[in-house]
């Protein structure tokens, strides 16, 4: 993701090219040898309603999804995760091959560094490359769009580089405010977004990043135009645990790391689903701590369409890196389908729609239960 405002820093470019490179590589490393997941994850409180004469025949149940008039196999969505390094280049290569060969959606990472340092445009169009048919979503932040320096140009520039078929815009708050000079000045960012919308022909998702979203954010986000949400709830990878790892903190000032103290902070992506449902009835990806095919479901029976997975897919393409395949990540999509499908099977339903917003299909218990009711 973006990180501080260099217009405002004046780093000379190679330097801060470096910064940048250090930081893409450290982010996508440090979730691997570090647990930076929050530490309860909700959807456990989600128990679906088991009917114990299925009907339905197994394989006949339909998982496909159009995803803005693209029809995908199933409801799945990589995740943005990288872009901007050689590393992050064969990461990008592995995923768009395996969500090409399972004809799922594939997301990169943000794309600023793209726009910035002409070099590593190649770690993003890689993935059309290897990835010609699949709905692809490039990424840019919210500190971009809000920058008084922010042009149209960049957003379409970012789109031709992956020949994009959505854009979702980056909402990433906590990350900037716990990070060394975070970009956290984002006054510009409706009115510049209004220009952009009005430019912009292909869909522009407004995506969390593990915080979540509520009622009143959706509401403004469905308001300014945005075709789709991606909840980026919290359960997940958490940033400020990524942040914190990091250990780029100022402890000269503070006697406290925010990084550590904010590790927690945020909406459940169960109830941020709720929330945008009560908002907009527009297209909307739950991502933020999913692990399996079941918890795809329960997004759905929440009113999601689509599940999202980055850590999940960082540690399926990291293995295939090292061993030079891309079997990691096709088997983790094809686990994910058969739970789906699985889970669909033994509530007798024949398809998504049958499940999409049927809360009398489950029952929610514990915190969730609390967070759901809260008046
Ligand atoms: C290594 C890593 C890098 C990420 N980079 C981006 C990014 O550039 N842009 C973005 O929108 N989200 C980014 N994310 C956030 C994910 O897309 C996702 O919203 C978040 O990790 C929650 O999903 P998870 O619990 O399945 O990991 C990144 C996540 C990880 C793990």
């Amino acid at each position: 993701m973006t990180s501080s405002n260099f217009e405002k820093e004046n780093m000379p470019k190679p330097e801060r090219t470096k910064e940048i490179f250090n930081r893409k590589e450290a982010h996508l490393k440090i979730p691997i040898e570090y647990d930076v997941q929050h530490s309860i994850n909700y959807f456990d409180d989600i128990k679906l309603n088991h009917h114990a004469i299925p009907e339905v025949d197994l394989e006949e149940i339909d998982l496909t999804f159009n995803f803005f008039n693209k029809q995908i196999s199933a409801p799945i969505c990589i995740s943005a995760i990288t872009g901007g390094h050689p590393v992050s280049k064969e990461i990008n290569k592995i995923l768009a091959k395996a969500a090409e060969e399972e004809n799922i959606i594939m997301s990169v990472g943000s794309q600023r560094i793209g726009l910035e340092e002409p070099s590593t445009i190649d770690s993003f169009n890689i993935v059309r490359e290897v990835a010609p048919t699949i709905p692809v979503i490039g990424n840019l932040g919210l500190g971009q769009v809000s920058s008084p320096y922010f042009k149209q140009e960049d957003l379409n520039a970012c789109i031709d580089m992956i020949n994009a078929d959505a854009m979702a815009i980056h909402l990433n708050a906590l990350h900037e405010l716990v990070q060394y000079k975070g970009n956290i000045s984002y006054g510009n960012f409706r009115r510049n977004f209004k220009k952009i919308r009005g430019n912009t022909k292909i869909p522009l998702i407004a995506k969390e990043v593990g915080s979540g979203i509520n009622q009143d954010v959706a509401s403004i986000i469905d308001e300014l135009g945005f075709d789709g949400f991606d909840v980026g709830g919290a359960g997940g990878t958490s940033f400020a645990a990524i942040e914190s790892k990091r250990n780029n903190f100022d402890n000269d000032k503070y006697s406290r790391n925010p990084a550590d103290v904010f590790r927690e902070w945020g909406i459940p992506t169960p109830v941020s689903i709720v929330n945008v449902r009560k908002a907009s009835q527009k297209l909307t990806i739950a991502t933020g701590g999913l692990k399996t095919g079941i918890d795809i479901a329960k997004s759905i029976v929440l009113g999601a369409d689509i599940g999202g997975f980055a850590y999940k897919f960082l540690k399926s393409s990291w293995q295939d890196r090292k061993e030079n395949t891309i079997a990691n990540t096709i088997r983790e999509i094809r686990t994910l389908k058969n739970e789906l499908r699985s889970s669909l099977w033994l509530m007798n339903l024949n398809n998504l729609s049958e499940l999409k917003n049927r809360r009398e299909k489950c029952v929610i218990i514990g915190d969730l239960y609390l967070w759901l009711n809260q008046k």
